[in-house]
C-alpha cells in the first residue's frame, strides 16, 4: 500500500484524517480530446518533421497554419490534405528569418482561424562545415532561420494568443524543435550548434518567463530523424533513425498533458544507432 494510501486508511478508521479536495482532472478526462478544435501554427510544414507534426495535429482534430518559404512547397503540402480535411490546413509563404514576414503569418492566422493556440517553431536549416569553412552568409543564415526566427515566432505568439476570458485561463503552448545538437557540440557544427544552443538558452528563458501567464514552452531535442534535412535524402536511414511522425508523437504527447503540468524539455533519439566505426 502506498504512503498517501495507507495515511488515508489510517486516517479513515480514526476518522481524522480527510482526502484532499483537488479534483484529479479538472479538464478534458480524455487527452485524446484535448486537442480537439486547438489552432495550431507549425513553422517550416512543407515536409519533414513539420509535416508530420502537422498531420498528427490534424489527426487530432486541431486547425493548423504551415508555412515554408516557397510557393510551390506551401500548396504541395497543402494539397496532400485535401482528401481528408481540407479547411482544416491552411498555409502561407514566409521565411521566419524576417520580421515582417513572420508578423504577416501570424495576422494570416488569426483571420483564417480567429485565434492561436499552439506554435511549433520549426522551420530550421543545417549548414556543416569546419569554421574557417564556414561562409558569412551560412553562418547567418543558420542563426537567423534557427535561432532569431524561433525569437521572432515566440514574441509574435506571446502577443496574440487567447487573453483570459469568462472563466477561460487563456495563454497557449509553444514547442521548439531543437536539437542533441544544442547539448553536444562536434566538428563541423559551428554554426547549427550555435544556432542550437541559443534555442536551448532561449527556450529555458521564455519558459520561466512566460509560465506566469499560463503559457507552456516545451523544448523537443531529437537526434537523426530520417527526413531531407542538409540535403539528406528522406528515406535513407529509416531503418535506424527516429522518423518525422516519432517526433511529432512526442509533440503530441507533450501538448496533451494536464494544463497543470509542463514538460520542459525532451530527448529523442535513435534506439539503435549505427555503430562508429
Ligand atoms: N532531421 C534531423 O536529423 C533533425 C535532428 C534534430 C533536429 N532537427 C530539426 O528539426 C527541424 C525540422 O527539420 P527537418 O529534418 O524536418 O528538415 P527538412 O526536411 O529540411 O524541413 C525543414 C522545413 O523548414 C522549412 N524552412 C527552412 N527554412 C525556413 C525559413 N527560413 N522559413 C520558413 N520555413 C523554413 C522548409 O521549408 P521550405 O524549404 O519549403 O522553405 C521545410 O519545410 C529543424 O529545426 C531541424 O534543425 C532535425
Amino acid at each position: 500500500m502506498g504512503r498517501w494510501s495507507a495515511e488515508y486508511h489510517a486516517g479513515a478508521r480514526s476518522k481524522r484524517f480527510t482526502a484532499p479536495s483537488f479534483v484529479p482532472y479538472p479538464e478534458n478526462m480524455n487527452p485524446s480530446k484535448r486537442l480537439q478544435d486547438k489552432v495550431c501554427l507549425v513553422t517550416g510544414a512543407t515536409r519533414g518533421i513539420g509535416l508530420a507534426i502537422t498531420r498528427m495535429l490534424v489527426a487530432e482534430g486541431a486547425s493548423v497554419a504551415i508555412c515554408g518559404r516557397s510557393e510551390p512547397s506551401v500548396s504541395q503540402a497543402i494539397l496532400t490534405f485535401r482528401d481528408e480535411s481540407p479547411s482544416k490546413v491552411k498555409g502561407k509563404v514566409a521565411d521566419v528569418s524576417d520580421c515582417d514576414q513572420v508578423q504577416e503569418l501570424f495576422a494570416f492566422v488569426i483571420r483564417e482561424f480567429g485565434g492561436l493556440d499552439v506554435l511549433v517553431n520549426n522551420a530550421g536549416i543545417g549548414s556543416f562545415a569546419s569554421v574557417s569553412d564556414t561562409t558569412p552568409e551560412q553562418w547567418a543564415a543558420t542563426l537567423a532561420t534557427n535561432l532569431t526566427g524561433t525569437f521572432y515566432c515566440s514574441r509574435e505568439a506571446l502577443h496574440r494568443f487567447r487573453k483570459p476570458m469568462d472563466g477561460n485561463p487563456g495563454g497557449g503552448h509553444i514547442v521548439n524543435i531543437s536539437s542533441l545538437a544544442g547539448k553536444n557540440a562536434f566538428a563541423g557544427g559551428g554554426a547549427y550548434n550555435a544556432s542550437k544552443f541559443g534555442v536551448n538558452g532561449f527556450s529555458e528563458a521564455l519558459m520561466l518567463d512566460a509560465r506566469y501567464n499560463n503559457v507552456r514552452v516545451s523544448t523537443i531535442a531529437p537526434g537523426s530523424v530520417a527526413t531531407e534535412f542538409a540535403g539528406g535524402r528522406g528515406e535513407n536511414g529509416r531503418d535506424w533513425k527516429v522518423w518525422p511522425e516519432d517526433v511529432a508523437e512526442i509533440v503530441r504527447m507533450v501538448l496533451c498533458m494536464p494544463s497543470r503540468s509542463m514538460v520542459s524539455y525532451v530527448e529523442v533519439r535513435p534506439s539503435r544507432p549505427k555503430r562508429k566505426a
